[in-house]
């Protein structure tokens, strides 16, 4: 969390800092700030987004020439978010800045022993102790800006992306990275570093990945160094992005939230491109059929993830166990490390991750491949620490995805998972070929069919009208649809602030029951064909208590659109896809209601769009 940007060049570097920040800020969007320097290192802080900042430094009529610079926004872990915690921090002399994303987590034992030796502090942030080391380490041994900041992290434990200026060396800029991303840009006679290529892509697509440990030194005559913690050198391979700026843009749509949600066609057909074909009868993903001999010994799949790529994750456990016939388990990331987990060489073990640099998926991947596992990635941020780190991995290739509620990624991941079940079931003779044939050709057309629910968005819209003003929402499903309803009440949650639950519909009765009344929305998607007459009955249960039904149904439903209180029609599928389907709605409905309680769809309050801190 948080966003990082810095530039070394020819140019006024304080304008394409404040842009770079204004694509970063999903990142984090509780306080931002930027360093500039010139003949003076001028620092600006400020309290809320980066037009908060921008306001503040056009009226402070703020001094920002000069051709180095960084800007951080921020998602505050050490105190609160205010001006004094906004990031850059600077020494006790003023004279180096320093952003981080991440947390020093032995900033206190570290802030102790500054004290003692005579450092005063201005903020309440881990980060501020990282540059007083640093002013301290460089003095005491007279020490280069590099071999200081070098110095100062081995002394550091946490997690770390940070960037470095140091008054007295204007023409360096120095970063350095430990599980949280870093890239550097090289660009004409300038330079970048950035938390993503987002800042980045508009000047160059060559790009440098920085590794944990690495600590890089650019000069502005173009020489750059990156050596590691113990001063040895290392060479990275220049990448060229093939990112597109476009992709970065709202292209006319009024919400990231809203464009993400209409891409869904054309990212779900993008994910299986070149991976499926159902007129000649295939599934297969490269990365898998590389590695075949070592995941057919597997005898049990772990899936892991959070948030919502765990409710993706959940679905690949059915999906597995139904197509493939592999015993399949679901974890928090979260959890897994923190409870002794039995795992062996012979788990295949998957790691689901939109960003591909969540710390608490990051850290079970580790646990997972030192226990020997065989450990498999679906992510979708092209050379993201996941992607790096996975032995092997399928990109979901759905392009940026910026708004912090997740939702392209989502239904990607699930395609994913689909063709990886529809690959390992065929491969072990689990599934029959017609039931193969079925769910190909069913999976082709998808991307027509969310199309068709689109063009639903004014009647949900109309349904959200009606529900905007409770203060609890249910959401229930069954099967394959029970993970729907977790993501569904996981959207409205974190955008539209509203608390929702989501269960098994069969669940309700064993306790949340008690919660419905003539006040309660219960969204229940009911378009199984598997278990239609047991979710009738659970409508049944709601509606006998007053509860306000929403009902996700199949255009062919003919009994529970008489039932419902509301309902969306959604074209029917097979049953293994139809979460491909039902989450559409889930979407729009909570887009439109967080949107009519006047709430930051893209930025909810308190949220960054991928969490690097455990
Ligand atoms: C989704 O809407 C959330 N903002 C969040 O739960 C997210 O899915 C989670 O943090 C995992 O992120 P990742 O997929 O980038 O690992
Ligand atoms: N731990 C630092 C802080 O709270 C950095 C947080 C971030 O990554 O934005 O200021």
């Amino acid at each position: 969390m948080c966003g990082i940007v810095a530039y070394l060049g020819k140019k006024q570097a304080y304008p394409l800092i404040v842009d770079g920040l204004r694509k970063l800020e999903y990142r984090g969007y509780d306080s931002s700030g930027v360093a500039v320097l010139d003949e003076n290192l001028s620092v600006f802080k400020k309290k809320g987004k980066v037009n908060d900042l921008v306001n503040f430094v056009n009226k402070e009529n703020g001094d920002t020439s000069g051709t180095i610079a960084m800007g951080h926004t921020r998602w505050a872990t050490h105190g609160e978010p205010n001006d004094k915690n906004a990031h850059p921090h600077l020494s006790g002399n003023g004279e180096i800045a320093l952003i981080h994303n991440g947390i020093i987590e032995n900033y206190a034992t570290l802030k102790n022993a500054l004290i003692d030796l005579g450092h005063e502090f201005k903020s309440d942030t881990d980060t501020e102790v990282l540059v007083h080391l640093i002013e301290e380490i460089q003095k005491k041994g007279n020490l280069s800006i590099e071999d200081a900041v070098r110095k100062s992290l081995e002394k550091v434990v946490g997690a770390y992306a940070i960037v470095v200026i140091d008054k007295k060396s204007p023409d360096i800029l120095i970063g350095a990275r430990n599980s949280s991303p870093l890239v550097f840009g090289l660009g004409d006679d300038e330079f970048f570093l950035g938390s993503d290529a987002s800042p980045i892509i508009k000047y160059t697509n060559k790009v440098i990945y920085l590794e944990d440990e690495d600590v890089i030194t650019i000069n502005r005559n173009g020489d750059y160094k990156i050596v590691n913690l113990q001063n040895k050198t290392s060479t990275h391979q220049i990448k060229e992005l093939d990112l597109k700026i476009e992709e970065l843009e709202k292209g006319g749509f009024d919400h990231f939230m809203l464009k993400e949600i209409y891409q869904q066609p054309a990212t779900i057909e993008q994910s299986m491109r070149g991976r499926i074909n159902a007129a000649e009868g295939w599934a297969i993903l490269g990365g898998m059929s590389k590695h075949m001999n070592r995941i057919s010994k597997s005898k049990r799949i772990i899936l892991m993830a959070c948030g919502t790529s765990w409710h993706s994750a959940l679905i690949g456990e059915y999906l597995f166990e139904e197509i493939a016939r592999i015993p399949t388990e679901v974890e928090y990331a979260s959890e897994f490390r923190y409870r002794n987990p039995i795992i062996t060489e012979d788990d295949f073990v998957i790691a689901l991750s939109q960003s591909g640099e969540t710390a608490d998926t990051l850290a079970a991947i580790e646990l997972a491949k030192e226990k020997g596992a065989f450990v498999y990635g679906i992510v979708n941020v092209v050379g993201s620490s996941i992607a790096r780190l996975t032995d092997a991995g399928s990109y979901i290739h759905a392009g940026p995805e910026i708004g912090v509620a997740s939702t392209k990624a989502f239904t990607s991941q699930v395609s994913i998972l689909s063709l990886m079940a529809l690959y390992l079931g065929h491969e072990r003779g689990k599934i029959s070929g017609g039931d193969y044939r079925e769910l190909l050709t069913a999976l082709e057309v998808i991307p027509q069919k969310v199309e068709e629910i689109l063009d639903q968005n004014d009647h949900i819209k109309s349904i959200a009208t009606e529900i905007k003003n409770a203060s609890n929402a249910l959401y229930l499903g069954r099967g394959y649809n029970f993970p729907v309803a977790l993501e569904g009440a996981l959207k409205l949650k974190e955008i539209s602030y509203i608390h929702a639950e989501g269960y098994p519909a069969a669940e309700m009765k064993h306790g949340p029951i008690a919660l419905i009344d003539m006040y309660m929305p219960v969204v229940v998607i009911a378009t199984n064909q598997s278990a239609y007459e047991k979710i009738v009955s659970n409508i049944q249960e709601v509606k006998a208590r007053k509860g306000i039904v929403i009902a996700i149904i199949n255009e062919d439903d003919t009994i529970i659109r008489e039932m419902a209180d509301f309902f969306v029609e959604i074209p029917t599928t097979a049953e293994p896809l139809s979460p491909l389907l039902s989450v559409i709605p889930l979407q729009l409905l909570s887009y439109h209601i967080a949107l009519m309680r006047g709430c930051n769809v893209d930025q909810p309050r308190n949220l960054a769009k991928s969490v690097t801190v455990e």
